[in-house]
């Protein structure tokens, strides 16, 4: 049976503007992760996919953000717990113990000035109260599991002595230190080049089948979540449009921005044509046709 992990009830997220106005970002998303599953959710930039991963931890400032409805129930240690109700402290118990975060450019999410092991090392005695000997010891194990050569010496690397794809498999390390019960990765690979990117989404995904946790996979990208999500929710302009498991979400999308996104893959089209924008679709009837003939050619 499947049990859930993460429930998201007719969330809201609303921004106070500098002119004192409000800005909707997010309105009224519903959509549930359960353990053991991976679930994407896509869509084009700006339409809410980081405000929703970043309202489950709490991380939006608070002085401007606002949630005028909504529950974000997550299930842990035979708990419900709503998170939006939560105070800093029971935030922290949860932060990176049970739910822990992948951003996108690894470089801003490390600290240049502390050596890669020194960051995971501090990481594993904050949290699982260890010693320094003890953390360092699996922080060596933590790097070898995702699959970091000769990890010793990575140990003693600062984040500008790495690669793109180094320092991503340090923040992987980083964030299943702990073994969370959700990870929710925020466009982990985009930074990466295509070779990487796939090495790093194998990567998530044994450790996701080894260890059963939620995974909340963001991408605007729907060509590499076919690999690795079950589920897929599409967002465009703060709603939700479209909810289906990849396979449905693939082969008989929907929604015209759903198919949309589809078509507007990169991979087919020859080298040199212009790319078409989701906005092609949406705005030109004409281009149905169009639309329908590419989508022959996926499926
Ligand atoms: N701290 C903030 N203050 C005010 N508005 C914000 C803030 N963060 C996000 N927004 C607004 O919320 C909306 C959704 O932004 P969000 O970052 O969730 O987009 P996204 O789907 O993650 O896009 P991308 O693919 O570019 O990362 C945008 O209109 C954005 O301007
Ligand atoms: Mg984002």
């Amino acid at each position: 049976m499947q049990q859930t992990l993460l429930e998201i009830k007719n969330l809201s997220v609303n921004f106070l503007t500098i002119n004192g106005t409000t800005q909707n970002a997010v309105n009224n998303i519903s959509f549930t992760i359960n353990r053991n599953e991976v679930v994407a959710v896509v869509g084009e930039s700006g339409s809410g996919k980081s405000v929703t991963a970043l309202s489950i931890l709490q991380l939006l400032p608070k002085q401007i953000v606002n949630y005028p409805n909504g529950e974000i129930n997550f299930y842990f240690n035979n708990q419900k717990q709503n998170l939006l109700q939560l105070n800093t402290k029971q935030l922290q118990q949860i932060r990176g113990n049970h739910i822990a975060m992948i951003f996108q450019e690894p470089m801003t999410s490390l600290n240049p000035v502390i050596t890669c092991g020194n960051q995971v090392i501090e990481a594993i005695m904050l949290h699982k109260k260890l010693t320094y000997k003890e953390a360092k010891r699996q922080t060596i194990e933590l790097f070898e599991k995702v699959k970091l050569p000769n990890p010793s010496n990575i140990l003693k690397k600062y984040p500008h002595q790495l690669s793109g794809g180094q320092k991503q498999r340090v923040l992987i390390a980083m964030a299943i230190c702990c073994q969370p019960d959700l990870l929710i990765c925020d466009e982990p690979t985009t930074a990466l080049d295509v070779t990487v990117q796939k090495e790093i989404l194998n990567l998530l995904k044994e450790l996701q089948q080894e260890t059963k946790m939620g995974v909340m996979f963001i991408t605007h990208d729907l060509g590499i979540v076919a690999q690795v999500a079950d589920k897929i929710i599409v967002m465009y302009k703060g709603n939700m449009i479209e909810e289906n498991s990849t396979q449905q979400i693939f082969s008989a999308p929907q929604q015209p921005y759903t198919k949309a996104l589809l078509a507007c893959r990169p991979a087919l089209y020859s080298k040199g044509t212009k790319l078409p924008v989701v906005s092609d679709f949406l705005n030109n009837p004409q281009c149905t046709p169009l639309l329908h003939k590419i989508l022959k050619q996926i499926f």
